[in-house]
């Protein structure tokens, strides 16, 4: 299971190994693409930290992150990657976080990869809920989640603390109930 690998039309979605540190050093490291995001990179040997000690190689460990990255079939280039968050294994609930590579933005890739996410975590996991938590300025976020039909739940003012700055957070959610209603449509 943790070995596991995901296929969609274009994408293959793996867990990070090691050897991934560069590629994903590459694109995690630009801070105005990533300007809302709360770990930016500065050298390739804290992305090699991140995978190997932040990184669970466990999927649904209470309170641990599993990431999958995001690699294009036809050129085997490494796109971004997703992580996911086992915040409440016992009561079935993930949260997600997506980035992809600035050069690979705009094709499709975050939307195929997070519904085929989307369709594990609900169908092969059983999972009750999923949510994102999203800085409220991060648009092209927002159009994501907002297309796999999750929910705004709520705006918490300067709940956060990153880089420096007290951030407004938004809170989205979708059901499993909510996702199969949309994959029927
Ligand atoms: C948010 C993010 C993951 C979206 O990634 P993305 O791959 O560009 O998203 P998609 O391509 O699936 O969707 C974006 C647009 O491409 C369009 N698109 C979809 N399929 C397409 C295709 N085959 N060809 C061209 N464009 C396409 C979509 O219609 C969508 O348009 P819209 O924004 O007007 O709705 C990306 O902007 C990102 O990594 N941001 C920085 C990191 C970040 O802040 N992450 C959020 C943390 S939770």
């Amino acid at each position: 299971m943790d070995n596991m690998e995901l296929r969609t039309k274009r994408l293959l979605l793996r867990p990070i190994h090691k050897k991934d540190a560069e590629s994903v050093f590459k694109y995690r490291s630009d801070s105005i693409a990533n300007r809302y995001q709360g770990w930016i990179p500065k050298t390739i040997d804290e992305v090699s930290d991140f995978i190997d000690n932040r990184v669970s190689s466990t999927m649904n460990l209470q309170g641990t992150w599993f990431q999958f990255v995001i690699i294009i079939n036809e050129s085997g280039e490494l796109a971004g990657d997703i992580g996911l968050h086992f915040y409440d294994p016992e009561n079935r609930q993930v949260e997600l976080g997506c980035t992809i590579d600035k050069k690979y933005q705009q094709r499709g890739f975050a939307t195929e990869a997070m519904t085929e996410i989307l369709n594990f975590l609900f169908g092969k996991l059983n999972k009750h809920r999923i949510i994102a938590s999203i800085d409220p300025e991060n648009i092209s976020s927002i159009k994501l989640v907002e297309k796999l039909v999750f929910r705004r739940e709520a705006y918490f003012k300067e709940s956060l603390f990153i880089n420096g700055t007290w951030t407004d957070d938004l809170i989205y959610a979708i059901l499993r109930k909510e996702w199969r209603e949309k994959s029927r449509n």
